[in-house]
């Protein structure tokens, strides 16, 4: 039961909806204060009187009950006391009743929403500038699946371009077929950075000439082009693979060569194309931006042009009711851009495109050498990380069985936690040391919250686990620990509003560290009757509710550590 709406629901407060009044219900700080608070200054306005006030009506009116059982006006807030056993009784009995789909829902049945994320680009390193959009999609297609909706992921191909006729120049003067089967993916990388870095004029304009056949249909010049694209993408799969991320299609920038045209011919139609210096643009002037660049002056496309012709066909295709772009920031103006022009060709549903902005990865200084140059691979960071995590394992339990399986999953975790923790916004820096601190904010921390768990859960197995109810005393610990359990379907729902897996991350590590101050004040194998079957049935409530947040971020869970 979600507790925060069943007290704004009785409360009804004039002129709000309930939603609203439960997203401002909190949980006081000090556990003496009451078990939820709502402050009512923001109601102040509305119903014209002071907080105090308000708040002391609102008491006066409430009707207790045998699940809120008091309520109190103190300077501005009212706070609540709900039955523990009354409480507790009924979170247990739903998480445990409802295993891994406790927290999911089906508000999204029949909607479906379109995430573009990760959108790799062909023959260019997949590098740790690749992580937050990789994982940051994969957790929310992961979180709008839990919550009903048809997930549609789309790697949109960054396989349109000169640089392709670049490569195959220099691929023709360098490379070789033997060479590019051994390097793979950094056999091709290093072709393109030596063109860069060597190419004259007249390899230049082999480049265009490649480009130009690619583009016309050279079978020749397509066939390299597919053999790069083919290997770029089995390179990243094996990436997806260790990451837990799947993708629904992978048509790119490519894919609507032939769908651009219909687009541009439609601007024109609707009088919204203006020539400038010979191209062909959107004016957005009067929006405040820079115009949107539709066809340079040699006829071709853009960038923005291909994301309005995927828009428009995402929308025909998937009829989605949310498309999601999971970009770093660095591009809010383009996709600003872009959804105006498709706001002004007069799309209703351009209001539906999410620009899903995220910060920078770095790595702490010196950290790692990379193989490459100034990129860094995501694949060295993950391989560094899992390394990292084999020899800590070995150092801490050097009897571990599986312990290569078990690194890979603390080492890869730790990896997708460290992009996934805060804020997206915020630029992170990485650092192997922290992301594998046992004892700190990270995914290891509650892996090996989830481990302890299942080992209290396995050693009491043999006995028998009693499904128990509360006894009638429920303390402190197991209070706060099962309260913050049943604000888990709440949590990820807010993470899918917000577009915000650390939602999800933070609500793991308060979990964790309240199961194990729950752990720590709470004798569980050891107590006795209704007492122990109560505290197994909680840390069972707890490992199903870690794993399944985890489980939303992508990141496993080994059953011992
Ligand atoms: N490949 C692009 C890049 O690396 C990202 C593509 C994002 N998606 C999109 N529809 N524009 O910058």
């Amino acid at each position: 039961m979600d507790y925060k709406r069943y007290i704004a629901q009785k409360l009804c407060i004039e002129g709000v909806s309930a939603e609203e009044t439960a997203e401002l219900i909190a949980t006081p700080p000090d556990p003496a204060m009451g078990d939820y608070a709502l402050p009512c200054f923001k109601f102040a306005k509305l119903l014209k009187k002071s907080p105090a006030a308000i708040a002391a009506d609102l008491a006066a009116r409430f009707q207790r009950d045998d699940v809120v059982t008091d309520v109190s006006a103190v300077n501005g807030y009212l706070n609540f006391r709900v039955d523990r056993k009354s409480f507790a009784d009924a979170a247990l009995m739903q998480i445990l009743a409802q295993g891994e789909a406790y927290g999911g829902s089906d508000i999204g049945a029949g909607k479906t929403v379109c995430i573009d994320y990760s959108s790799v680009n062909i023959a260019k390193p997949f590098h740790i500038g690749h992580l937050s959009t990789t994982v940051l999609g994969g957790a929310l297609y992961r979180i709008y699946r839990f919550l009903g909706y048809r997930a549609v992921g789309i790697n949109h191909l960054g396989d349109y371009g000169t640089q392709f006729g670049k490569l195959i120049a220099a691929y023709k003067h360098w490379g070789s077929r033997e060479e590019v089967e051994k390097g793979g993916i950094h056999a091709v990388n290093d072709l393109y950075v030596r063109f860069n870095n060597e190419a004259d004029e007249a390899m230049e304009a082999e480049a265009r000439e490649y480009f130009r056949l690619i583009e016309s249909g050279d079978k020749e010049a397509n066939a390299l082009f597919d053999w790069f694209k083919s290997l770029t993408l089995a390179y990243v799969q094996t990436i997806y693979d260790r990451l837990h991320i799947r993708f629904d299609s992978y048509a790119g920038e490519r894919f609507y060569t032939d769908k651009m045209a219909p687009v541009v011919e439609e601007l024109r139609q609707k009088g919204l194309l203006k020539e400038s210096n010979g191209a062909q643009i959107v004016d957005l002037e009067p929006y405040g931006m820079p115009p949107c660049l539709i066809l340079r002056s040699d006829g071709a496309s853009l960038y923005a042009t291909r994301d309005l012709a995927a828009a428009i066909y995402r929308k025909k295709t998937y009829d989605f009711c949310k498309c999601l772009y999971v970009v770093a920031y660095q591009q809010n103006l383009h996709f600003q851009q872009v959804f105006k022009v498709l706001e002004l060709m007069g799309y209703a549903w351009a209001k539906d495109l999410v620009h899903v902005a995220y910060g920078m990865v770095s790595l702490e200084d010196g950290a790692m050498s990379t193989r490459k140059g100034k990129v860094v691979w995501l694949e060295d960071v993950i391989s560094r990380c899992v390394e990292r995590a084999r020899e800590i394992l070995e150092e801490k339990n050097p009897a571990l069985e599986n312990k290569d399986a078990v690194a890979e999953t603390v080492g890869v975790g730790a990896v997708v936690f460290g992009a996934l923790c805060n804020n997206k916004i915020k630029d992170i820096t990485f650092s192997y040391d922290k992301a594998l601190n046992f004892d700190g904010e990270t995914s290891v921390y509650v892996q090996y919250t989830c481990a302890r768990a299942a080992s209290v859960l396995n050693k009491a197995q043999t006995e028998g686990l009693a499904g128990g109810a509360a006894p009638a005393a429920v303390g402190d610990a197991e209070f706060e620990l099962v309260k913050l359990l049943a604000e888990f379907p709440a949590a990820v729902l807010q993470a899918a509003e917000r577009y915000e897996p650390s939602i999800i991350s933070r609500f793991c590590l308060d979990a964790a560290k309240l199961y194990n101050k729950f752990y720590l004040d709470c004798k569980i194998l050891q107590a006795e009757g209704e007492v122990r079957a109560f505290r197994l049935s909680l840390t069972q409530a707890a490992l199903t509710v870690l794993k399944t947040g985890l489980g939303l971020l992508g990141i496993g869970v080994p059953e011992k550590m």
